[in-house]
């Protein structure tokens, strides 16, 4: 049986990585998936796959999280041409890193307002949709095993992923009452662009040469290697599904072990 038959999906930032991999299986799952994301034409290359390879259900939409009227022409549309948003999923993020003394004001601010301000200002959008409509919904933010403790390199992406966390808390606890779970999703270090990048980063400031950092990472997790976005999909989708009707404000670890919490 399909676990999410019928269901509309929002999924922020699901162009690429851990986002377009909860779309494909969200899509194999029976549910009509939009992929939402700053990054149009890659999105819109997502959907057209999920549409050849696996059903006719999704479509591609131009969302940039940190703008207000992007996430109201997003969630007004996906209405309009799916229907009523079932499923949200705040996965859009920005990943920022320097030594605390090179941290300039503008990266600091623009992490914040694609990983915080975004995350909230989209799930309150989608929540007064799910509330209007009166079937409640699921809304799974992406949180990270960096909201669970600081590191030296990574000041201001660690603090925008702990607001996650947070706001998963008071959001889940606030929202629940119209039938709406809000829960997030830890995970420690997975697989693709956005960890090239971040390996590109410590090769850099640690003076490591590349693809040293990622292997040494992998190497630390106690499953033995980086996760992969297809590792974290059963749990996003048993977030979005029935089974987790009575989980709430709830932030899961899928990381191999890496933190434990
Ligand atoms: N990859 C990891 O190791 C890892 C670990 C922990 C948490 N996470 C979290 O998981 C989520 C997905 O990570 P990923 O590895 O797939 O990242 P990614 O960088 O590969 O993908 C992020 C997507 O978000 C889109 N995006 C960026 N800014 C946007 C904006 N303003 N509006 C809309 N879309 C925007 C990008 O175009 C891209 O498609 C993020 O929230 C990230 O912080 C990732």
């Amino acid at each position: 049986m399909k676990r999410l038959e019928g269901k509309t999906a929002l999924i922020t930032g699901a162009a690429r990585g851990i986002g377009r991999a909860f779309a494909q299986r969200y899509a194999r799952e029976g549910a009509r998936v939009v992929i939402a994301d700053i990054d149009l034409d890659s999105a819109q290359e997502a959907a057209y796959q999920i549409n050849k390879d696996i059903s006719e259900c999704a479509i591609a939409m131009p969302l940039d999280v940190s703008k207000q009227d992007s996430i109201d022409a997003c969630v007004a549309q996906t209405r309009e041409v799916l229907g009523d948003i079932d499923i949200l999923v705040n996965n859009a993020a920005i990943f920022t890193a320097a030594p605390i003394v090179e941290v300039t004001q503008e990266d600091f601010d623009r992490a914040f307002s694609v990983n915080v301000s975004g995350t909230f200002f989209t799930l309150q959008a989608v929540a007064r949709q799910m509330i209007d409509h009166g079937k409640g919904g699921k809304i799974i933010n992406m949180a990270s095993q960096a909201g669970r403790r600081g590191e030296p390199l990574v000041a201001a992406y660690c603090a925008t992923k702990a607001a996650v966390i947070s706001l998963t808390q008071s959001a889940g606890l606030d929202l629940i009452k119209h039938g709406i779970n809000v829960n997030a999703i830890s995970p420690g270090v997975v697989e693709g662009e956005h960890w090239d990048g971040v390996d590109a980063f410590f090769a850099k400031y640690e003076n490591k040469a590349p693809g040293q950092k990622k292997r040494e990472v992998g190497e630390a997790v106690p499953y033995g290697r980086m996760g992969t976005a297809d590792d974290l999909a059963g749990m996003a989708v048993f977030l979005a599904s029935s089974d987790a009707d009575y989980i709430v404000a709830q932030t899961y670890n899928v990381d191999g072990g890496q933190w434990m919490s």
